[in-house]
């Protein structure tokens, strides 16, 4: 696929998105929430591709956030926009039934910290930089920051980032439980691969039924016991269940 701000590729099962605007720290204009919109989509419905990377260009920002320099003489309805537009990408993300893994390599704020919140799974590099600093530029955070930080790492350390305005690193932000993992920059592809591979020999449907329904539990128009009862319940009928239950009383391993 061609883009102008993000690159593509497609390595066995996994898709490889990064964000290619290093000179700008990755800054995410409309037109790559738009590309990275599109990307996401196509990694979703095709059926080649189990797994989703993301990352940033360069060895200095995974995305510096939202790019500053188009926020200058909006309008308030066209601040409306700008934000759905991100929450669309977010939600896309958050609610793909195949793992995506923020691959993150560096700053990460504002926007680009909400790009990885979207995402099911954070390693960091050991010199990534977390933060959402908009309450420095008069803002609040604008593609639902406000909402999956604070999900992630509870009210008390969410308002303090988001109060302060202050960037946290790798090793904070792991006690925190705002990333899974940190590891050594080099280090960063190969272990995201690996989770990747260990997701890979499970059942997809299965797979995409946890996102679901963990995403159901957070959701305040759906019941998240209720959507496990009934997704549980269907997995019953499904070919993955019959080759998963066949295959460990068999004693070999599952193809799926
Ligand atoms: N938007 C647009 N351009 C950005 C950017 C951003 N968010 N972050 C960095 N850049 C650009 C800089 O303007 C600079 O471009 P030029 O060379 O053309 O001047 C280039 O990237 C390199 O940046 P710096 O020279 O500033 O690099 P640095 O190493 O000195 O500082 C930094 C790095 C601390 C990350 C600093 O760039 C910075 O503070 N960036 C802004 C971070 C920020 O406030 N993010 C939140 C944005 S608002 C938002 O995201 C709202 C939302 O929730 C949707």
């Amino acid at each position: 696929m061609n883009f102008q701000h993000i690159d593509f590729r497609q390595e066995d099962k996994t898709a490889l998105v990064t964000i290619s605007r290093a000179k700008q720290l990755n800054a995410l204009n409309s037109d790559t929430i738009s590309e990275l919109l599109t990307a996401i989509k196509h990694a979703g419905s095709d059926d080649q591709i189990r797994g989703v990377l993301l990352t940033g260009a360069g060895d200095k920002a995974f995305a510096a956030g939202a790019d500053i320099k188009e926020f200058l003489n909006k309008t308030t309805s066209q601040a409306v926009t700008l934000s759905r537009n991100g929450h669309e990408l977010m939600r896309t993300i958050a609610e793909l039934g195949k793992p995506v893994v923020a691959l993150i390599n560096g700053f990460a704020l504002g926007g680009g910290l909400e790009l990885a919140l979207a995402c099911h799974i954070r390693i960091a590099s050991s010199q990534a930089k977390l933060g959402l600093p908009e309450v420095s530029l008069g803002l609040i955070p604008g593609y639902g920051g406000t909402q999956r930080l604070t999900q992630l790492v509870g009210k008390g350390k969410a308002l303090e980032m988001m109060l302060t305005g202050e960037m946290i690193d790798a090793q904070d932000a792991l006690k925190w439980g705002l990333v899974n993992h940190v590891v050594p920059p080099s280090d960063l592809r190969e272990f995201a691969q690996s989770l990747l591979e260990k997701m890979y020999s499970r059942s997809p449907r299965a797979i995409a039924q946890v996102i679901a329904v963990v995403n159901a539990g957070f959701d305040q128009d759906a019941n998240g016991m209720e959507a496990e009862i009934q997704s549980f319940s269907n997995c019953f009928g499904s070919a993955d269940f019959q080759e998963g239950v066949s295959a460990f009383l068999e004693k070999r391993k599952p193809d799926f």
